[in-house]
């Protein structure tokens, strides 16, 4: 019994040494320690043995059994590194990898997020209104009246059932002002839309930024200092106003506001429209609420708008606006988040 323990193990561990595959280790592991396997049939033997050789022999059949699996798991062990190398044999690790590609905040969304932030500082919420808009929204209800040039099918898109495409964000002061009892005090960011020829200075779908603040004595004080206040903070200190007197049939007196700054390159530029609300626009919303919390004998208030991509166009000195939505990857990978 000693000699055949004793043999099995020199043959057993020299066998599993000279495996080479993976499926000649799991044949060698069932040959020796499977049901019928070579050790198995040995530890059944032991019924044979004397008495007081049992303990003598059951220490040397434990050994043969550690000293097998003590190999093949060696054997286990050198075969997985043998298949790592070979993998990465065909792996030329000196090639420069593939970067990977992180995206960027857009310069119009960019432009976006600094222009909220800086007037929710001020106590300006968000408001939001569709862009299919009734003709009462956009113009009636905005004192413009139906023979006004800007309702001249040419500027927007119109649908079949008489709706439109908004042409301005003024719209979400009239929603505003529907829904809520002043003070209000909004910026609504969104898409408009008008028949322009889309060109480098055109788009047909743009984006503006409308802001609407009513309450009891409201003055053009407020209008300006609001401005201002917000045009140093988006461009710098040394930025230089200029309140032009212009005309919105929504506004009285209305202004166009320009602007010099560095970041614009230095160059005087019409960048918004603004004036203090027209009473006959807060009596268009009296008639539609049915109530007198707008009466314009009660309440004043102030409203501005200003175009977003002409803006993000300056400030990126980009030579065509179209850049701005046509994603081109060569384009905006410029601007690195
Ligand atoms: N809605 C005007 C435009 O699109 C801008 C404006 C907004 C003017 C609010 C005055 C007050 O040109």
């Amino acid at each position: 019994m000693e000699d055949r323990i004793a043999s099995l193990q020199t043959v057993a561990v020299a066998a599993i040494v000279a495996v080479a595959a993976r499926k000649e280790l799991d044949a060698a592991r069932v040959a020796y320690l499977g049901k019928s396997g070579e050790i198995t049939r040995l530890s059944e033997a032991m019924r044979e043995v004397a008495k007081e050789d049992r303990p003598r022999i059951g220490k040397l059949l434990n050994e043969l059994r550690q000293a097998v699996n003590a190999a093949l798991e060696a054997k286990e062990q050198t075969l997985a590194a043998a298949a790592d190398s070979a993998a990465l044999a065909t792996l030329d690790i000196t090639l420069p990898g593939t970067p990977r590609e992180t995206g960027s905040i857009h310069p119009l969304t960019r432009l976006l997020d600094q222009t909220v932030r800086i007037f929710r500082r001020m106590g300006f919420v968000l408001a939001d209104g569709p862009d299919i808009e009734t003709e009462w929204h956009c113009f009636d209800a905005l004192n413009t009246p139906a023979d006004h040039p800007a309702r001249n099918e040419q500027d927007t898109f119109y649908l079949p059932d008489g709706r439109l495409l908004r042409t301005h964000t003024s719209t979400v002061q009239v929603r505003t002002m529907e829904s809520q009892i002043p003070p209000v005090r909004i910026i609504a960011p969104g898409a408009a839309y008008r028949r322009d020829e889309v060109d480098a200075t055109h788009l047909a779908q743009f984006n503006q930024m409308e802001g609407l603040y009513v309450d009891r004595e409201v003055s053009v004080a407020d209008l300006k200092g609001t401005l201002e206040f917000f045009f140093r903070e988006l461009f710098g200190p040394e930025t230089q106003m200029r309140f032009r007197p212009h005309f919105f049939p929504f506004t009285e007196p209305s202004y166009e506001i320009d602007i010099r700054a560095r970041a614009l390159g230095g160059k005087w530029m019409e960048l918004a429209g603004c004036g203090m609300v027209d009473p006959a626009v807060f009596e268009q919303i009296c008639q539609k609420r049915g109530d007198r919390v707008y009466d314009p004998d009660q309440v004043t208030g102030f409203a501005f708008g200003f175009g977003l991509d002409r803006l993000a166009m300056n400030l990126t000195h980009i030579s065509d606006i179209r850049m701005l939505v046509e994603n081109d990857l060569r384009f905006l990978q410029q601007f690195p988040a």
